[in-house]
């Protein structure tokens, strides 16, 4: 079977999976860290050694201020109460997003997850926080055009491969496969850039219910999937 290397998944849903029980919505944000947790746990057993979730995008700052802190505050808490056994199962926590947006407490807290875990290659936890994707593509953009204005390069040596490396994912290969629970059947500026050729899986069940099973099921999807980047099935080159 084919094993996508790198999964990117949209934890939707938490807020709904609240609401069904009449529980708070943090209720939900902190059933969706559990169910992040045993995804996780999951992953290398089959075969992903990239796991990209989306934590936090640079538009949920228009939710309410409560929400955010929550939000913000779990997001503290994962890191400081999972770090260890992350470390210790071999993973490696990489952030992405404008981290220059952070309170400065979480942003040490992240560098230093980051820094702890650097080596580590069971796994590639890629937290995205304070991310969007428009934002992203611009402050490449920004990145390339201070360059080229510096004569450090010529705009004529910008190419994809190169914006690319100017991303916040430049050390990390394009997701193969995007999973999207609650649903919801789009992508929400979630690596717009990085997703061009993925497969998207969507998934009905709210990310708080979200299970190995789950993923595994979207794995054998992707393996059913037929991949051809513009080009022709292999079957149809000699027509
Ligand atoms: C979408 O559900 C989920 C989010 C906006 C946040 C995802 C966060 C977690 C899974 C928990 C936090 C994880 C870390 C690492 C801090 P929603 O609130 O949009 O649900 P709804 O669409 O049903 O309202």
């Amino acid at each position: 079977m084919t094993t996508p290397a790198h999964v990117a998944i949209i934890m939707d849903g938490n807020g709904r999976w609240a609401k069904a029980r009449g529980l708070p919505r943090l209720a939900g944000h902190r059933a969706g860290v559990e169910a992040l947790r045993k995804t996780v746990r999951a992953a290398p057993g089959l075969g992903i050694s990239y796991l990209t979730v989306y934590a936090f995008s640079s538009e949920n700052w228009s939710r309410p201020k409560s929400e955010v802190s929550d939000l913000m505050g779990l997001l503290k808490l994962f890191i400081r109460r999972d770090l260890a056994e992350l470390h210790q199962n071999g993973v490696r926590v990489r952030i992405i997003g404008d981290k220059a947006g952070l309170q400065p407490d979480i942003r040490d807290l992240l560098d230093e997850a980051e820094q702890l875990t650097l080596h580590n290659r069971s796994l590639t936890l890629v937290i995205a926080f304070n991310y969007g994707g428009r934002d992203e593509i611009v402050r490449a953009a920004r990145k390339l055009a201070a360059a080229v204005a510096s004569g450090e390069i010529d705009s004529d040596a910008i190419t994809a491969e190169r914006f690319a490396g100017a991303l916040d994912t430049a050390d990390i290969p394009d997701p193969e496969l995007v999973i999207r629970t609650s649903g919801e059947l789009r992508l929400s500026n979630f690596l717009l850039w990085q997703a061009a050729y993925a497969e998207l899986v969507f998934l009905p069940c709210y990310w708080p219910d979200f299970s190995r099973e789950h993923l595994a099921d979207a794995l054998r999807d992707f393996a059913g999937r037929e991949r051809r980047f513009g080009g022709l099935a292999p079957q149809n080159v000699a027509l």
